[in-house]
Order: C-alpha cells, then structure tokens, then sequence
C-alpha cells in the first residue's frame, strides 16, 4: 500500500502535499516524490523530486530546491514492483514530461502495456508496472477520441488496466485540474472553499478540510479549485454525499509521545469508550442500528464465521469464545487468505463478521467477496468510514477507535475485540439466548473496562523495567487458556514484529504436546492467568515450565496470590469478568513489546518489512 496526496487550490501545493505525505507515510514508507506545476500555458512546467527511502530523504532534496505552484501531487510509497529506488520511486512522468502520476495497488497486466509501449516507441525508465499508465496517458491526451481531455484520458486507460489501484495525475497543460480514479483500493476527497484534494485516506487532508467524499469502484475523479465532479468510467456524472471528518488534527499527530504506538496505547480507554458510546438503549440494552439486519434476519443465523488477519484474526478467536457463550451459535475463526480457498459452506443462514482496522486488506477483502457471492450475510467490524470492506459488506459497525498510526494493532485490536463482545450481546439479546437483566450485566462490565485501562496504563514502569531485563533475549512463549489462548497469539505477534523476537503463543493445555522442548533455563515464558475457572490446570502447566527452567512472567489479578506463586515477575490486572479479561491482559503484552523494541533502538512505529495496511494479496 502507498500514501497518495493530490491537490489544487490557492496555497503553495508543495507545503500542502510533503505535509499529507508526512501524516500518510505509515502507509508505506520505501521511497516517496512530489510533483508541482509551475505556471500556466506554454512555460508551464512539471516539476518532479523523488527520492528513495523515507520522506526525510526526499524533504532534505526540497530545501534545496523550493518546487513553487499551487496544483501538486505526491506519493510515499510500498514497492510491490521495482524495488525501493529514486527511479522507481513515484511520480512517474511520460517521455516528454507533461503527465505525472502517482499509483497506490497493482497493475497486472502490466507486461502486456509495456510490450505495446515500447514497440510504439516509448521509453522505459523504471521497473514499476506505473510508469505504463502515464505513457498511455501520453497517447490518449495527445489523440483520439480524448484528446486533449485528461479525465476522458484516464477513464480511458483505467478500462485498458486490470488490477487494483489507486492513481492520481497531473498534466503540464492542466493548471486548474487533478485527475484520480480507484479500483478497489482506498480513495477520498476532501472538499474545501477554493481548494480541493484527494488522498489515501482522510489524514492527507484533514488540516485543511473535514468534509469529506468517498470514491466508489472504477469511478473517475475531477479536482478543481473551484468544484469536484466525480464519474463513472463512461463519464457520467455520478452525484454522491460528503460526510463529516470528526477526527482532530491532532488525533492523528504524535501528541508528545516519542511513537504513535505508545500514543495509542494510551488512548485505548477513550477507544473503548467510544465503541460502546451510542450503542446502548436508556434501558440499558443494545441498538446497533448500523447492522441494519432484521430481527428475523438474527433469528435467521444457523452459523458464523469470523475473517480477518493478523491481530484482527486474534479478535475473531477471542469473539468466538463469547458469542458460543452468549448466543449457542458455531463460530469458526479463519484467516481470511485462507477462508475462501477451502470453499466453505456458506449460505444466506451464514453470518461472515470481517474484521479489518483498515478495511482495505487484500484477503479480508476478497473473503468478504466471496461470502457475498455464496449469499451470507456480511457484517464488517471496521475502523475506518467508507473503506472497502465496509462499503462492499451488507452492514458496517464502526469501531471508532480514531486513526491508528502505527503499524502495530493496538487500540484497533482492543475495539474489535470490544464489538466482538457487543455483537455476541446484541445477537444474544435479539434471539432471546441471553435474558435482557443479564445483557444489561454484561454491558455495564462492559462499562468499567475504560476505568480499569486507565488504571492499568498507571502501572506500566514494572513493565517497562521488565522490558529492559529482556531486551536481548531471543527467544519468548506465551502461554494461555480459554480467551487468554488468542491473547497469547497476540502478545507474541506484538513481539515479533516490532522487536523481531522469535515469540511463540500456545494455548497452555499444548505445551507438553511438543513445544515444552523450546524451554531452556532462563527461558522468558510469559502466563496470561487471569483469575479464571480453568486457573489450577494453567498452574500445572507454569510447574511444568518452571521445572525446566523457565522464567515465568505471569499476567495476574489484584490479590490472586495463587498465579503469583509461580512467578518470577507478576504483572497485576484489575479485577473483570472473566470473559473480559482480554481487554486487560492485552494492554501490558503491548507495552513489553513496545519497550523491549524502544530499548533495541527499534523504529517502534514502523517495523520493517511491514506496512499498516497489506492491500496486495
Ligand atoms: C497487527 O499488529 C498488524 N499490524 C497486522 O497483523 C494487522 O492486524 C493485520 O494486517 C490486519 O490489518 P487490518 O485490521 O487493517 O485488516
């Protein structure tokens, strides 16, 4: 996935572009370019700076050469064709230099384009499967039928194109207009008074503007100061509504923190209290209106299945726990690049939740494809309004957790979870599985859990002293049982991937089934013991690590002396339902991952090799 920024107005398009590539960079972050066109008529001219690396290389190349004009596009890029270089690295511009264009997604039939290309007589000048569609923006706005008509051009071109992408262009001869279309990746635009914009998603542009439009599949773009006039690909005028951005600037800035990550972090009280917020009747009951399901649709439900992946596919496990509980309906748990590959048994009885912070993952996308081709019912469990995933579902519940910057899934795992346990409740209540006083007692457990992460958050420093101790280590397990079996797979993606640690989460009852060999003395083995039913058969399983030399850290409740006996170090969790407890453990499994790669001198928001949003297959 890429940043993309697009703009036209009254202001310095260069200050305006480089400043939404800076909020955009979590979205790729290999190399990165402007371009800014200068002046109207025949001096006009495209000018280009690209520069591989992060947006810092291509900022420090800008100072000292100020790219003057107020029409401007820009990229931060994810290679996925070409590597990360200065050649490759967008905007791509045609033989003569008129037409720029900045691409976020995959064009397939790339090789196809280029071999037509080139045997027409353009020249190559990088490895990216971009740089085809600004040559045959070349010929479509120089002959034929468009002549002459950038956005007849690009509607032109995208037919020819198969894949997905984003792309955004600028033409020498077009002081007053921006160009961009999408095809199943993200694109928004932002409406403002004499200056408009388009970009990845709503952090290019929300300095500026909070009204805001999204961009439907194969529709085509038209950016002037003066107005936005969005197409299909036949050119008809497509009418749409504009909606209000009600994140604030600074929510998507660092706010004094030395990473995103330990920001949002610390934002997951408000997170969750904003997921529950409006969800709940005067009575004290649920109304998720945005499911928009009947209630004979609920009632409808024979199975559910939950897709999704990486830390979202971690939500899934833990949902499947309460809504087997809550509402005695079969729940399977799939990753989503694995879900339609076994062509499940789905039907219109089928209810399929897909969990995507982002709403823009390539699998989770195509899962949500295929439930809807096989006729389930598709709810999608989103952060982000107007994303894909949400627009392609049958119904979306928001998880309002506010941008989320860094790579690692923090407050957007914790409200997935959270509307994990509110959809359980509300199909619950809506089949009669649960009687309402014991909705409304779930609900208000519900309710404390902001409280109880703030008072957690106040006890990290025994934390971030442990993350210190185990700095160096190479190799840590999580263990857990019940609903702390998801958490241990959550804590140890955390470690992986942002300190590069070879961690291993197992449900408890299956370490003596093989990996108990891992253990060595010294081994950390981090316990997620919770008070809970299943406690005495956790211990057992902390004895066994313990005897070959484990150094356990145990993850317990305030006063449970039980789990602190088998401990080397206790970290203490507020006291919740047991069902809950995810929504605690998690918070101190974040921390150590983050402190122990902090104390790396790792780049916590940005690890490597990943992007925060993978929106290729
Ligand atoms: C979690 O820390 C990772 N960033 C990753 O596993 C993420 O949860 C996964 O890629 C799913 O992303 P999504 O929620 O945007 O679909």
């Amino acid at each position: 996935m890429c940043g993309i920024v697009g703009y036209v107005g009254s202001k310095q398009a260069l200050e305006v572009v480089v400043d939404g590539l800076r909020r955009l960079e979590y979205r790729g972050y290999d190399s990165a370019g402007v371009a800014v066109l200068d002046g109207t008529g025949p001096g006009a001219a495209l000018q280009v700076e690209r520069k591989a690396g992060k947006l810092a290389n291509l900022e420090k190349v800008l100072v000292e050469r100020e790219l003057r004009g107020t029409l401007g596009i820009g990229h931060t890029r994810w290679a996925t064709h070409g590597p990360p270089t200065d050649a490759n690295a967008h905007p791509h511009l045609d033989c003569a230099g008129a037409v720029a264009v900045v691409h976020n997604g995959t064009i397939e039939n790339y090789e196809e384009l280029v071999a037509g290309l080139e045997a027409r007589g353009h020249e190559r000048r990088s490895d990216t499967d971009t740089e085809v569609v600004s040559h045959l923006l070349e010929e479509r706005y120089a002959t034929g039928p468009t002549a002459g008509d950038l956005a007849a051009s690009l509607r032109s071109v995208c037919r020819d194109l198969q894949g997905s992408f984003v792309l955004v262009v600028a033409h020498r001869d077009e002081p007053d207009l921006v160009v961009a279309a999408r095809r199943n990746l993200p694109l928004v635009i932002g409406l403002g008074d004499g200056e408009n914009f388009v970009g990845s998603d709503v952090t290019a542009f929300i300095a500026h503007t909070r009204e805001a439009r999204a961009v439907e599949q194969d529709q085509v773009v038209e950016v002037r100061r003066d107005g936005v006039v969005v197409t299909d690909l036949d050119g008809l005028v497509v009418e749409g509504s504009s909606y209000h951005v009600d994140w604030d600037t600074d929510a998507a800035e660092k706010g004094g923190y030395d990473f995103f990550m330990l920001k949002e972090i610390d934002e997951q009280p408000g997170a969750v209290r904003d997921t529950l917020g409006g969800r709940l009747t005067p009575e004290g009951l649920l109304h998720l209106d945005e499911l928009s399901m009947s209630d004979e649709d609920v009632r409808g439900i024979e199975q559910v299945f939950i897709v999704a992946c990486g830390s979202a596919y971690h939500s899934g496990l833990v949902g499947k726990y309460a809504i087997e509980r809550w509402c005695r309906l079969p729940v399977q748990v799939e990753m989503a690049s694995e879900f339609r590959y076994r062509d499940p048994v789905l039907g219109r009885t089928t209810l399929v939740i897909a969990v995507s912070q982002s709403g823009e993952t390539a699998d989770t996308l195509e899962a949500v494809r295929h439930a809807r081709a096989q006729k389930a019912w598709v709810l999608a469990v989103t952060n982000t309004v107007g994303s894909t995933i949400s627009r392609e579902s049958d119904a979306a519940l928001y998880t309002r957790g506010g941008p989320e910057v860094a790579v690692a899934s923090t407050k957007a795992v914790m409200t997935q979870i959270t509307a994990m346990y509110l959809v359980g409740l509300y199909l619950a209540q809506l089949r009669g599985t649960r009687d309402p006083d014991e909705v409304r007692a779930h609900l208000r457990d519900l309710q404390e859990i902001p409280e109880l992460i703030a008072e957690l958050l106040t006890r990290m420093d025994a934390v971030r002293e442990l993350a210190h101790e185990l700095k160096d280590e190479q190799r840590v397990l999580f263990l857990g049982r019940h609903v702390g079996y998801p958490l241990a797979l959550e804590g140890a993606l955390k470690l992986k991937e942002l300190a590069y640690v070879s961690a291993e989460g197992f449900p408890a009852g299956e370490i003596k089934h093989g990996p108990i060999a891992l253990v060595e003395q010294g081994t950390p083995v981090v316990v997620i013991a919770p008070r809970h039913a299943l406690q005495a058969k956790l211990l057992n399983n902390v004895q066994e690590v313990r005897a070959r030399g484990a150094r356990t850290i145990v993850l317990a409740t305030d006063g449970d002396e039980s789990a602190a006996a088998y401990a080397e170090h206790v970290v203490r969790l507020p006291d919740t339902k047991s069902l809950l407890t995810p929504l605690l453990t998690l918070v101190p499994l974040q921390v150590l991952s983050a402190e122990i790669a902090r104390a790396r001198g790792l780049d916590v928001d940005q690890p490597r090799n990943l992007a925060k949003s993978v929106t290729v297959e």
